[in-house]
Parts: C-alpha cells; sequence; structure tokens
C-alpha cells in the first residue's frame, strides 16, 4: 500500500514520542486492524510509565520556549503545518479512509477539515483579543488579556482519527499551549502519520521537541487525566468514558472540554422540500456508517407525509452501496470492528423485543469483499421516542423513524433525549423555523435548517448540551477554553483611590 510508505508508517510503529524523538514504550502492542479488509495495517507500542514522564518533561520545558514565541509567528508554523497537510492530503486521506473504514470523500473531507482549521488558526494568532473596559477609578485603565494554559492533552475517538486531533492542536497551538494526543487504539497509525507531519514542520522551523507529543494506551491516558501538569484535556468519545475522564480531572480542579454522545433528529415538516430531506437524512444516516457523533438517528416526520417520506426512503435505502470504502462508487463502508457489528446487532434486536416496526431490513453482510466481518446494511427502524434504544446512542447505521401532528410535539421528541448535540429541521414555514431556533426550539449546541445534522463547518463552535458534555471546540471563540483569562488594572495616577467608593487612609 503505497500510501503507508508515503506517510512514513511501517510494520511497528513508536507509539510514543516528543517530535523527532521517539521512545520505546511497554511490553503492549496494539495492533491496528483495517475493518476494510480484516488485515492488520500494522502496530504501535503503548506507552510506558517511563516514556510518559519523558513526554511530559519534555512538554513541560518546550511549553516555556513556545509561549515566548508571539502568536502571529506561532501561527506561522501552523500556517506551514496547513501547506504540509494539503501537499498529504491524498495519502492521508486514503489511511484515514482504510484505517477507519470511512469513504474515500468521506477520508479526503475530513483532511480538508484540518486543513481549514488550519486557515482558522493562523487567522486567529493574530486575534486572541480581550476586552478594554472603563474603570470607574479616576488615571486608571482596565483590560484583558489572554495567556496559555500550558499542556494540553488531547484524547480523541475514532471515528475521526486527524481531524478532531487538529481542531484541538491547531488552536491550542496559536494560544501557545503544547499538546499530548492519546488517539484512539483503533487508530492508531492515523495519529502516527500527523504526528510525523507536523515533526517535519517544527523541526524545519527550529523548534524545540515536546511541542506536539503523542502517547498510546488506555492506561497512560488515566494518567494524563489525573496530573495535574496537564492543564486541559480535551476528550472526544462515549458519555459513559466521557463522566469518568471529566470527573478525574474536575477532582484536581483541572479543565476539560467534553465532546460526548450526541442522538441528533431531523424534524420534517407538512411543506419542506423533499428531496432535499433525502439527500440530508440519508448521509446523515448511513455516512461514515452512521458512526459521527452528529449522525441522523432520528427522524421525526409530519404526519401528513409520512407515508410518502418512508417510500422515498425506502427506495434510496435500497440502492445504496455497501462495500470497500476505497472504492468509489460505494456509498457505505464497514463498521469499525467486530464488536461494534454486535452493538448494532443487538440494538435491532433490542428494538423488536420492544416491538418497534422494522421498515428497511438490516443484516450482518457476508461472502466475497465483507471478509472482515464488519459490513452491515444500513436499516430504518419505527419506533416510539421514549423506547430505551430510541434513547440511546448506538454508532451504527440505524435510523428510528416517528411521526408528529403539531411543531410542538415535534421539538418536544427532539428534545427528549439526553444528548444534545446536533439537530434540524427541513421546512419552508418561517414560523416553524423561528420556534424551532428559538429558546423554546431544539436544546442542542447545533440547530441547522434545511441541513442535515452531520457535517458541520469548521467555523462554528462545535459541540453540545446535556449528556453531549457542554464543551466547544474549533470554530468561534472555542480557542477561549484553550487559554487563560488575566483581569489588569492600572493606575497612572498620584493618587490611590479604592474601588466601591471605599476611604482607607494610613
Ligand atoms: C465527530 O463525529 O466526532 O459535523 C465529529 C461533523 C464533522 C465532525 C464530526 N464535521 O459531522
Amino acid at each position: 500500500m503505497d500510501f503507508l510508505q508515503q506517510l512514513g508508517i511501517t510494520t511497528e510503529n513508536a507509539g510514543t514520542s516528543t517530535g523527532s524523538k521517539t521512545f520505546t514504550g511497554s511490553e503492549k502492542k496494539i495492533d491496528s486492524i483495517s475493518p476494510v479488509d480484516g488485515k492488520l495495517v500494522g502496530s504501535v507500542w503503548e506507552t510506558s510509565p517511563e516514556g510518559y514522564s519523558k513526554v511530559l518533561e519534555t512538554a513541560q520545558k518546550a511549553f516555556l520556549e513556545w509561549r515566548k514565541i508571539p502568536a502571529p509567528k506561532r501561527g506561522e508554523i501552523v500556517r506551514q503545518f496547513g501547506e504540509a497537510l494539503r501537499k498529504n492530503k491524498a495519502p492521508l486521506g486514503k489511511l484515514v479512509s482504510y484505517e477507519m473504514g470511512k469513504s474515500l470523500q468521506e477520508g479526503l473531507g475530513e483532511v480538508q477539515e484540518m486543513i481549514d482549521i488550519c486557515d482558522f488558526a493562523v487567522g486567529l494568532s493574530r486575534q486572541l483579543y480581550g476586552l478594554t473596559m472603563h474603570s470607574e477609578r479616576p488615571g486608571h485603565r482596565m483590560y484583558e488579556q489572554w495567556h496559555p494554559l500550558g499542556i494540553v492533552g488531547i484524547i480523541s475517538a475514532f471515528n475521526f482519527p486527524v481531524a478532531v486531533w487538529s481542531w484541538n492542536a491547531a488552536i491550542a497551538w496559536v494560544c501557545g499551549n503544547v499538546c499530548i494526543w492519546k488517539p484512539s487504539p483503533k487508530t492508531p497509525l492515523c495519529a502516527v502519520a500527523c504526528q510525523q507531519i507536523i515533526t517535519e514542520v517544527l523541526k524545519n522551523n527550529n523548534m524545540p521537541e515536546g511541542i506536539s507529543c503523542l502517547i498510546n494506551g488506555d492506561t497512560i491516558s488515566k494518567t494524563m487525566c489525573e496530573d495535574e501538569r496537564v492543564a486541559l484535556v480535551s476528550f472526544t468519545g462515549s458519555t459513559k468514558i466521557g463522566k469518568i475522564v471529566g470527573a478525574a480531572v474536575a477532582s484536581r480542579l483541572g479543565k476539560s472540554i467534553l465532546e460526548l454522545g450526541g442522538n441528533n433528529a431531523i424534524i420534517v415538516t407538512e411543506d419542506a422540500d423533499l428531496k432535499m430531506v433525502l439527500t440530508g437524512a440519508v448521509f446523515g444516516a448511513v455516512g461514515t456508517a452512521g458512526q459521527r457523533c452528529t449522525t441522523t438517528r432520528r427522524l421525526i416526520i409530519h404526519e401528513s407525509i409520512y407515508d410518502k417520506v418512508i417510500e422515498n426512503l425506502k427506495a434510496v435505502y435500497s440502492q445504496l452501496k455497501i462495500g470497500d470504502p476505497l472504492e468509489v462508487e460505494n456509498h457505505v463502508g464497514p463498521l469499525i470492528d467486530k464488536a461494534a457489528v454486535d452493538n448494532y446487532s443487538k440494538a435491532i434486536e433490542k428494538a423488536k423485543s420492544q416491538s418497534a416496526k422494522i421498515i428497511v431490513e438490516g443484516g450482518v453482510l457476508e461472502g466475497e469483499g465483507f471478509e472482515s466481518g464488519c459490513y452491515v446494511k444500513p436499516c430504518i427502524i419505527e419506533a416510539e421516542n421514549n423506547l430505551d434504544i430510541v434513547q440511546t446512542e448506538t454508532f451504527a447505521p440505524i435510523l428510528y423513524i416517528m411521526k408528529y401532528s403539531t411543531i410542538e410535539e415535534a421539538v418536544a421528541k427532539q428534545n427528549g433525549v439526553p444528548q444534545g448535540l446536533s439537530s434540524s429541521i427541513f421546512t419552508n414555514n418561517m414560523r416553524q423555523m423561528e420556534y424551532f431556533l428559538s429558546a423554546e426550539g431544539s436544546d442542542c449546541g447545533i440547530a441547522n435548517v434545511n441541513i442535515g445534522t452531520s457535517g458541520a463547518e469548521i467555523g462554528g463552535a462545535f459541540g453540545g448540551e446535556k449528556e453531549t458534555g457542554g464543551g466547544r471546540e474549533s470554530g468561534s471563540d472555542a480557542w477561549k477554553a484553550y487559554m487563560r483569562r488575566q483581569t489588569n488594572t492600572i493606575n497612572y495616577s498620584t493618587q490611590l483611590p479604592l474601588a466601591q467608593g471605599i476611604k482607607f487612609t494610613v
């Protein structure tokens, strides 16, 4: 596979690095098995406690240098990283597709998302604005400034094995932080490839070791969450693990950004453009084989068009091509591993046992081309919103559909789940659209109109409420979470008046 060679991936790779330096790991090896063909992509060694100590010490030292470099100069390095990603877009996109299983189009899209966040971060590096306030005291000036935090730990998930790291890292770097990345054990080679690309850029700029570090292994991840030298932990993954990470970091009063599960719905109103609904809903439900945190899991359809939408969905689902994601004509690739296939099958069984009705039958695919055992059929199930299984995020292409009669009822259903990441409405009715976007409407971090639930652009803040964890990453002012705010009041008068008019003479 030429893309592996181009990216410097070998059969065995060091899983611990501070840049040019790599460290021998523990005895434990992580094998990366491609869900595409079930073959070994390569392995990495888990980080040993000694390796972790070296990484931490190197990162601490690097921070002392990096924070002194002016933000626009740090931005210039991130710009060069974006350039390097442009050059590596094709092989890296292929590696994402092969190691994770998403379609090549989506693999390339993910690398594009990295390039976009670099561009955003470069601009940001000349901003990072603080406010200036008017002091109540004469001859005084008040303003705020933003300083870097220090070490930022990034724990990423398999489903976006490169983009989510870059959202965090590119922003964290221009803010003056150094980063330690703990990738998913299911996609460690994507991380090795990215680490090599950024290392080259940093080396070309004579930057110290430790600005971008890599560690591997779940035990060491726990150590990092408990380590008070790590100022911020940004975690993307399940709500179950997110609660553990959030509690561990909070117990030492560290900062965290939590990007957890979603249970995203599209509301389809009476007068929606059904052609648009079809593309939005189907891409949302089956794209990345239903393994995005923004995947469309529920479709809430107005009763007057319910049967028609079902008919249209059935027609499109019957034409979906499932297979090798590197082949351009396929719409749906495999799930990440057999455990994910198991969860998919169990969810369908559970829905059936809870008297849900199967609209499009699912199933695990066998035979030629499906040897990895990870390919499944996207399915559609008619189910009540309050069923246990509908309330749960299953990372698979299962779409639950239900009907509604009033917009209030639709929004109540949309909000009636524990998660609050993404939501959308397809409508041409201005009143219903505004209601959906109002304080009485969607309770999610993302609320779209005539766009599906997935595929957010990097310019907005990304994240959600309730069990999604409340964190925001990527665009807008999400950068503030990677910095500490300092309020400065300067007295340039010859008096020392106290605030609140307090009199104190000595
Ligand atoms: C994720 O699934 O963890 O909005 C991130 C989207 C992508 C990011 C998804 N831009 O679908």
